[in-house]
């Protein structure tokens, strides 16, 4: 086996901006020394930049500076030189019209703070939905050795002697609420006790799925992505990666020599086990992408078949990320799937998964079930095709009514989502439990940025019948923590003049999920012939962010990357002038 080269202080790549002795040269170092440092605390030693996606207006991430000060610390005591670059939070709950709109900016943003400054590695902080993986994929794209710490989710909801997990029981009691069940008072109640800690969303929402898919990566720690961010590990956990992150320099750890398709099928086999956030099929094939690892919708489909739900944890199950942790987390999860996963697999460590399997206990095996005792019997996930659909589209099946995953019914179709939302508080609305809504114009470019609004509320009207659930088809996305029988991520999308543009109230349309299929009663040449009458609406963007991603961005099939950003091509290291 050949060993790899390790650096030395004469071949750090910040040697080109401190070491040389050039006009140049005396200038950087004339600034760190401007800065405080002496020449003895930079030079010669590894430069870590410290990415933080810490902001006041996120509160999954009120506690990252202080992991950026634990990171810091032990970057010292290990020999490095740590600094802290800050970059978009891509906050959740308060950034419109969708943190996705915004994914690409911080992947741009992040690949290139890395690349134009003097580092040798970095520290990745963040965990809220979209930042984990534009935090990847631009590290990736820079190429140089990276770990990333996970925020880790929030401590449990409590209200009224319930446990609350975020999101899925905001959906559910909102329900409730909209149906009579619930006073305004409990309601505002709620607000105090369904996020009662910092920290990400508590179920295995998009946070908790795509902080899990980094650390099956081979990206994070050993049992990083499920530490509560309330929990003194925590802190301890950020230290470690400042330690490591240090000797992955010297070691040359890069991430094409952790990410290869076999991590990349170990993150598949995962995402089914926790039955994942359909979010993270967009992420993972952008992420695969800047690895120069090709992933694909069916790719998706092929793992739902052979692995079965075993984390039982909401909103497919019934626990949340603090009983998982508790459970043992993701390595665990790990020991449970060991028979699927491809354990040579490197990590961050700089020894395969397997070493970390060998380690791992399941200390409730409720939580954290075995390969024969599933969840449930429903896949984690399916992609559909058919005349709607031809490049695929996804359900959740293990978070939907069974009745609905095979269902035929009358198409009830919204143009914008404004206009879905005016008629489903309509009490005179002309909807059955067997209507399919539809919703169109969501996606990528006609959302713009393919906002989360595929979970498509129950009309007022069936809600005070008792339905809690319909089947819903759209190019949108829904939340991690959404459920119910909603079709998503449509493509092509109809702003594109994809053929969901095409249907039209009272259209009979048919989803059988076992068979895979999506489909409306329209002949090919119907479909046509209504696409070519067919204007889309009108979309604002007159300059800016979003015309630039309108002209760039991907379809959800594809990961939703820009076009230019994609793909493995070398950049030149910068010149030093
Ligand atoms: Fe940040 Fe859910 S809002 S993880």
């Amino acid at each position: 086996m050949t060993t790899h080269p390790r650096k030395t202080p004469e071949t750090l790549r910040s040697k080109r901006w401190f070491g040389a002795s050039d006009l140049r040269s005396f200038g950087h170092r004339s600034r760190a020394l401007q800065m405080g440092f002496a020449h003895e605390e930079f030079m010669g030693k590894p430069v870590i930049g410290i990415i933080n996606t810490w902001s006041e207006i996120n509160p999954c991430h009120t506690h990252l500076r202080d992991r950026a000060d634990a990171v810091k610390r032990a970057v010292w005591a290990a020999g490095g030189f740590p600094v802290e670059i800050p970059v978009m939070s891509v906050s959740e709950q308060y950034q419109k019209p969708t943190t996705m709109l915004y994914r690409n900016f911080l992947a741009m943003e992040t690949e290139e703070s890395i690349r134009s400054h003097p580092l040798d590695g970095a520290v990745l902080l963040g965990g809220c939905d979209k930042s984990t993986p534009a935090l990847i994929m631009g590290a990736c794209s820079a190429g140089l050795p990276f770990i990333y710490v996970p925020a880790g989710p929030m401590l449990r909801g409590n209200w009224a002697g319930k446990v609350l997990g975020s999101g899925a029981d905001v959906w559910k009691y909102w329900a409730e609420k909209e149906a009579g069940n619930i006073t305004d008072d409990q309601w505002k109640d709620m607000e105090s006790g369904i996020a009662r800690s910092h920290g990400t969303c508590m179920v295995m929402g998009t946070a908790a799925t795509m902080m899990s898919h980094a650390e099956v990566l081979g990206l994070t720690l050993p049992g990083a992505s499920a530490i509560p961010a309330a929990d003194a590990a925590h802190p301890r956990m950020a230290a470690a990666a400042g330690k490591r992150i240090v000797e992955m320099v010297w070691e040359d750890l890069t991430p094409d020599r952790i990410l290869t398709r076999k991590s990349f099928e170990n993150a598949l086999t995962v995402h089914m086990a926790v039955a994942g956030s359909t979010n993270a099929i967009i992420h993972l094939i952008a992420m695969a992408g800047r690895a120069g690892v090709s992933l694909t919708p069916d790719d998706f489909d092929a793992f739902s078949r052979k692995v079965p739900v075993i984390a039982n944890l909401r909103p497919s199950g019934e626990f949340l990320m603090e009983d998982f942790f508790y459970a043992g987390g993701l390595p665990a999860l790990l020991k449970q799937l060991e028979s699927k996963l491809h354990t040579d697999a490197m990590t961050v460590t700089g020894k395969p998964i397997s070493e970390t399997i060998a380690l791992a206990t399941v200390y409730d095996d409720n939580v954290i079930r075995p390969l024969d005792n599933a969840v449930t019997t429903a896949n984690g996930l399916a992609v559909l095709k058919g005349n709607i659909a031809p490049d695929g589209c996804v359900i959740k099946p293990s978070a939907a009514e069974p009745r609905l995953l095979k269902h035929s019914g009358p198409a009830l179709v919204f143009e914008d989502y404004d206009a879905m939302m005016k008629a489903v508080n309509d009490e005179a609305l002309d909807v059955t439990p067997d209507h399919i809504m539809v919703l169109k114009n969501c996606g990528p470019v006609g959302g713009p940025g393919m906002p989360e609004w595929g979970m498509m509320p129950i009309p007022k009207k069936l809600l005070k019948q008792g339905v809690r659930d319909m089947l819903r088809i759209s190019d949108a996305r829904m939340s991690g923590t959404s459920y119910g029988a909603c079709v998503l991520h449509v493509a092509p999308e109809a702003y594109i003049r994809g053929p969901l543009a095409a249907v039209q109230t009272g259209d009979v349309i048919s989803v059988d999920v076992e068979a895979r299929s999506i489909s409306v009663a329209l002949t090919d040449a119907e479909i046509a012939a209504r696409l070519a009458a067919w204007t889309p609406p009108d979309r604002d963007y007159p300059r800016g962010w979003g015309k630039m991603s309108a002209a760039h961005i991907r379809q959800a099939d594809k990961g939703c990357d820009f076009d230019y950003l994609e793909g493995t091509a070398k950049i030149p290291e910068p010149e030093i002038h």
